[in-house]
């Protein structure tokens, strides 16, 4: 299986005809509202923002959030939602189709960067530099991917064949002068036997 734009695209147009409703209503990701709940708002990018529940709680909080996935689908899914919640919220938010595989933000242009389950064609290192490198100086980055096995059972996760961000890529692609980890840890997923999620969460010190 080839997770590329045609494939996401169809994914995503099966589920929102399928379930739209339901997927309005997806909260933001909980380890996200942890880590960055207590930043004061600024601009945000969020890489790869689907159904767009993180970009949309963002927004609410006062974030200016430019909003970059390759669906079609979602990204009008995620538009019509923030339209739906008020002019205010949707204002705050630039939705970009873009693919990551070579979207670049602009350097240092955001106080926090998100990436969250996006599955990286190429290399995840260089992929993070990518990300990390539109983190303004004393911003946040912060990135999450779905491991695909599960550890407590060496079972396949929903994420068996992809590759999606790990701790140990995210620190080695980052480097220890330039950035404070708050968090680099595997942690268990709230649903049981779905596995564990990386969560990285790293401050730019320069
Ligand atoms: C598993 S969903 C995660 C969505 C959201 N970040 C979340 O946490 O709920 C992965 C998203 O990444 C998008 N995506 C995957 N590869 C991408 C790429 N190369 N460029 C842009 N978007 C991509 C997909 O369209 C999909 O919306």
């Amino acid at each position: 299986m080839t997770l590329d734009r045609d494939f996401w695209e169809g994914r995503w147009s099966q589920v929102l005809r399928e379930h739209g409703d339901k997927v309005a209503k997806i909260p933001p990701n909980a380890w996200l509202t942890e880590a960055v709940g207590d930043l004061r708002p600024g601009r945000a990018l969020d890489a790869g923002c689907g159904h767009g529940s993180d970009t949309l709680w963002l927004a609410a909080r006062g974030w200016q959030v430019t909003a970059v996935d390759f669906s079609t689908a979602a990204l009008a899914h995620a538009r019509s939602t923030a339209e739906t919640i008020g002019a205010d919220v949707a204002g705050r938010i630039d939705w970009v189709e873009g693919d990551l595989a070579g979207w670049t933000p602009r350097s240092g242009r955001y106080d926090l960067v998100t990436c969250l389950y996006v599955h990286v064609a190429g290399s995840v290192e260089e992929m993070v530099q990518r990300m990390a490198a539109g983190v303004a100086p004393g911003g946040t980055l912060f990135l999450v991917g779905h491991r695909p096995i599960d550890p407590a059972t060496g079972a396949p996760t929903p994420a068996a064949g992809q590759v999606q961000v790990s701790v140990d890529e995210a620190v080695a692609a980052l480097g220890t002068g330039r950035w404070e980890f708050v968090v680099a840890e595997d942690r268990p997923r709230a649903q049981a036997g779905t596995g564990v999620d990386a969560v990285i969460h790293a401050r730019r010190l320069s």
